[in-house]
């Protein structure tokens, strides 16, 4: 008999892949995703500790979860993801009424560890060692045998590859090399075998997935022989049918040159970069640990557009790092004017267990933050308004996202989402079309088909 699971994820493409990896590792165990908690047998909140705020969400919701287990004894409430890697005792102690407790590399013990519980073991159960090696290659296998009810292309068109897990940068306020281990690379052989599966089932654009991936195979690679990023990119690219190709997260320090010549080269890279600079003073950098001055920051965006000039740069900030100044955050916005970043994921800094600039003093008071995000963040939606209308007369290229009776919609090479008020029934998505674009709002862009 069937049995309905319910995930929750919270965070980053990393923990929707993992959400992604348990559903199918639960569906050979005959449990069916369900889009809503009602009716579900198993509620699995897959967490992210990236900040305090998120960490706050999880432990409400799973306070909130507490009258559904005493209304039904027998469903089964599992936390996964970052929160229970790091907070896994915490959990246990603040939350008895969860069952199950399964830290980021001990998913594919899932399974095994359902089957304890069902079996009537009543201790609850708490599984969060670490694991030197790469916990990918199961999934090869997983995707080789998909069950029926769940092929690959069921998730669309669009797919995540990870080619790397952990992170070995420990920038001083970031919980990551504590959740998710130490960076290793996956062996690329696995990798193409596993985007030729997906594009063989209808994917067409793949996001190669890590923390770093510019670092790919510099540090304990799972491999044969050394190979680097823009070599993997380079396979990934030729294999046929993949019509697009992304890639997140770089960090600056590890950009060369070679990779930027890529963005050059590979007509099927999109001209879209996630560089996450975090903040314009050299002083607060060098606190984070980041490794990269705002000058060599600054002469790599140059190159880089040497390069790409059409390429949309993106960015990710934190304000109010402890220690920083008035002119430490003018500093960041003297870098944001100078870029004109597309876009941005700007954060107020927040102390988590675990890091070095937790214990730091000259902690920002909370309003002090909140007035510097919201002055970044005035600033960065002028500056991307004004580079969507840059978009304005230019013919796009549209990958289909949706259609529907007023029209479709679809991204752009650049990442920039496409409205289309044209009804072309012959659209699908994942197809192809030309725009030639005609207005352009803060978040969108809207044009006319071309042919
Ligand atoms: N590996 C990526 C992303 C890591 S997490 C990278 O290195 O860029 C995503 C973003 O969360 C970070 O880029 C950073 O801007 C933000 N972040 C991480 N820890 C934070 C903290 N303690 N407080 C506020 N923002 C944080
Ligand atoms: Fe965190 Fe820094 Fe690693 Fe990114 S590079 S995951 S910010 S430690
Ligand atoms: Fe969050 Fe873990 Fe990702 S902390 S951002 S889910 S790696």
């Amino acid at each position: 008999m069937s049995k309905n699971l319910y995930i929750k994820t919270f965070g980053c493409q990393m923990n929707e892949r993992d959400s992604e990896i348990i559903e199918q590792l639960l569906a050979q165990e005959g449990y069916v995703a369900t889009a809503e908690p009602k009716g579900a047998d198993l509620i699995l909140i897959n967490t992210c500790s990236i900040r305090e705020k998120a960490e706050q969400k999880v432990f409400s919701l799973l306070g909130s979860l507490r009258p559904e287990k005493q209304k039904n004894p027998k469903l089964l409430l599992g936390v996964t993801g970052c929160v229970a890697q790091q907070e896994g005792e915490q959990i246990r102690e603040r939350m008895p009424h969860v069952d199950l407790i399964v830290g980021t590399q001990q998913i594919y013990r899932l399974p095994e560890l359902l089957d304890r519980l069902s079996q009537g073991v009543t201790n609850k159960e708490i599984a969060t060692n670490m694991e030197a090696s790469f916990s990918i290659p199961p999934f090869q296998k997983l995707l080789n045998n998909t069950s029926p009810s769940l092929p690959a292309a069921a998730y669309g068109f669009k797919r995540f590859v990870t080619i790397m897990q952990g992170c070995d940068n420990f920038c001083s306020y970031c919980v990551v090399p504590g959740t998710r281990g130490r960076e290793i690379s996956r062996p690329m052989a696995d990798i193409l075998e596993e985007v030729e599966i997906l594009v063989s089932q209808g994917v067409r654009e793949i996001t190669l997935l890590g923390q770093n991936v510019n670092s790919y195979g510099t540090a304990n690679q799972v491999a044969e022989q050394p190979v680097d990023f823009p070599r993997l990119l380079r396979e990934v690219a030729a294999i046929k049918g993949v019509q697009r190709l992304r890639f997140t997260t770089s960090h600056p320090k590890d950009l060369t040159e070679e990779l930027m010549r890529c963005f050059a080269e590979i007509d099927n890279l999109c001209p879209h970069f996630h560089l996450p600079v975090q903040s314009g003073s050299n002083a607060v950098l060098r606190r984070m640990n980041r490794k990269y001055t705002v000058e060599s920051y600054l002469e790599k965006v140059e190159l880089l557009r040497r390069y790409r000039p059409d390429i949309a740069l993106a960015t990710d900030i934190i304000v109010g790092f402890p220690g920083e100044t008035d002119d430490d955050f003018q500093a960041t916005m003297d870098l944001l004017n100078r870029v004109r970043f597309h876009g941005s994921f700007s954060f107020k800094y927040s102390d988590r267990p675990h890091t070095r600039s937790a214990e730091f003093g000259d902690k920002i008071p909370e309003e002090v933050k909140s007035a510097r995000l919201a002055v970044f963040q005035e600033r960065q939606d002028a500056i991307s308004f004004e580079r969507n209308r840059e978009q304005i007369g230019k013919k796009v290229e549209v990958m289909i996202e949706g259609v529907n009776e007023t029209g479709l919609k679809g991204r752009s090479a650049g990442n920039h989402m496409v409205h289309c008020s044209d009804v072309v029934t012959s659209l699908l998505p994942g197809d192809l079309a030309t725009v030639r674009i005609q207005h352009a709002g803060k978040h969108s862009l809207k044009g006319v088909l071309e042919n």
